[in-house]
């Protein structure tokens, strides 16, 4: 159990700031399965939504506050009285409630965005800080654009902050623009000179514009800071947030260098990457680091040599580690429902009877024409048989032990197995089942787990 010094507390807001990409917009019911993943998960905090942008996201931070129970749901509100109100109607019935206020405090963005003084931004960021500790004990306080923002100026803003209440300090790089050197100095500079900092968290939220959203935000945690904001497959504006699956991992399989815990059950990385891929209809980059499919691929002699004597010369964490299934369970016209019921659950969906034997029927006819049924074919035919709200339950529990009888049903009726991962092979998805028409560009990230 790690001590409270080097407890990191994971903050994800793939449903805030990731939903803000584009392409990337989730509707409530999308919202609500993708918060349950992210509590499977074990985040600590979920950043649900902004609840004064619309009244579908204020619903969905509603609905989320009132179901998941066991981590903190944040809300974004600006630094205004109306934002404020919003987001704690929203929330106020969530067991572990948190305000987010944002304000700019850069000269850029104080002079052309907001046309006010720094004297104004002070008054601004304290009053907007005191009105929320009054509704709620859990207040985070963004300066936007803090890594433009002078640091001397900024001291200031989080002094008077933290005097108003902040409980966390949120140090953006709004527009990915620091480096890591320096993102870890200006940690330490606030450190330093903030007062009463010893008192509040301090979390660091990169975005990925030079593509070191995740360099960064170590560099943050090596300085001090112990929460980490991020996304699932680093979606978010532009260039992307910081990746939750990468920080994670790093601070894992370089625990000698980032001697820090999570409360992440990495076994559902995979997982919670490939149903927001499915939700988005957004493809991962094959090669994106931890969930990507080449992720674990081996494609060159002398790499596969080498995995085969010993899986350690080129594999620096397991893939099932991270919840990317062993692909050795192959599917094929010889599997019963057993097999394709727990292939299913690995995959993200549990069925009730009705439902599998839908599933199961156009399965058997598809292995009847292409030898081995694939994940990504899989995923296919789910999604036409049954689409996500039917009687699909969005639940991804581990499943060691389904895996070991799955593990046991492959070893005595399934053909020569294969290994992971493996590769889409869209041309063979042929005539029973249709591919939905409606996402004709979407076939990589369905990439056969
Ligand atoms: O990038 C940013 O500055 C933000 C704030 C709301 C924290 O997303
Ligand atoms: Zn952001």
């Amino acid at each position: 159990m790690a001590t409270e010094q080097f407890r990191i507390t994971v903050f994800d807001t793939t449903l805030r700031d990731g939903e803000q990409s584009p392409g990337c917009s989730m509707n409530h019911q999308e919202k609500l399965r993708l918060a349950h993943q992210l509590d499977r998960l074990g985040v600590d905090v979920i950043e649900a939504g902004f609840p004064i942008a619309s009244d579908g996201d204020f619903a969905a931070v509603k609905a989320i506050a009132a179901v998941i129970r066991r981590p903190v749901i944040a809300g974004l509100a600006r630094a205004c009285r109306p934002d404020i109100e919003r987001a704690w109607e929203a929330l106020k019935h969530a067991a572990r409630p948190r305000i987010h206020i944002v304000l700019a405090s850069s000269d850029i963005h104080l002079q052309h965005k907001l046309r006010i003084s720094r004297e104004d931004c002070l008054a601004h960021a304290r009053e907007a800080v005191a009105f929320a500790k009054s509704l709620c004990d859990d207040v985070e306080f963004s300066p936007e654009d803090a890594t433009r923002t002078d640091p001397e100026f900024l001291c200031r803003v989080l002094d008077a902050v933290i005097e108003a209440g902040a409980t966390t300090l949120n140090i953006p790089d709004t527009v990915g623009y620091t480096i890591p050197s320096e993102f870890g100095e200006l940690i330490a500079t606030i450190r330093r000179r903030v007062k009463g900092i010893e008192n509040v968290t301090i979390s660091a939220h990169c975005h990925n514009d030079l593509g070191m959203a995740v360099a960064n935000t170590m560099a943050a945690v090596a300085a001090g800071a112990r929460q980490v904001e991020c996304t699932i497959n680093g979606i978010g504006e532009r260039a992307g947030n910081a990746s939750l699956e990468e920080i994670v991992m790093a601070m894992r399989v370089r625990h000698d260098r980032y001697p820090y815990e999570t409360g992440i059950a990495s076994e559902h990385l995979f997982p919670a990457s490939q149903l927001l891929s499915e939700i988005t209809g957004v493809p991962v980059q094959p090669n994106k680091a931890i969930i990507g499919r080449n992720a674990f691929a081996h494609e060159a002699g002398i790499h596969q040599d080498g995995m085969l004597k010993n899986p350690l010369t080129y594999e620096i964490m397991t893939p099932q580690s991270v919840g990317v299934p062993d692909s050795k369970l192959v599917l094929g016209k010889h599997s019963g429902r057993h097999a394709l019921a727990i292939r299913c659950e690995q995959l993200g969906y549990q069925f009730d009877r009705r439902a599998l034997d839908d599933i199961y029927i156009r399965f058997v006819r598809l292995a009847d024409k292409i030898k081995h049924v694939e994940d990504h074919h899989l995923l296919e035919l789910i999604r036409d048989t049954h689409k996500p709200a039917a009687s699909a339950t969005p639940l991804f529990e581990p499943l060691p032990t389904a895996i070991a009888t799955a593990a046991a049903v492959s070893a005595s009726s399934y053909e020569s197995p294969k290994p992971f991962p493996l590769a889409p092979q869209t041309n063979a998805f042929a005539v029973p089942v249709t591919v939905p028409a409606e996402h004709p560009d979407q076939q990589d990230y369905l990439w056969g787990v």
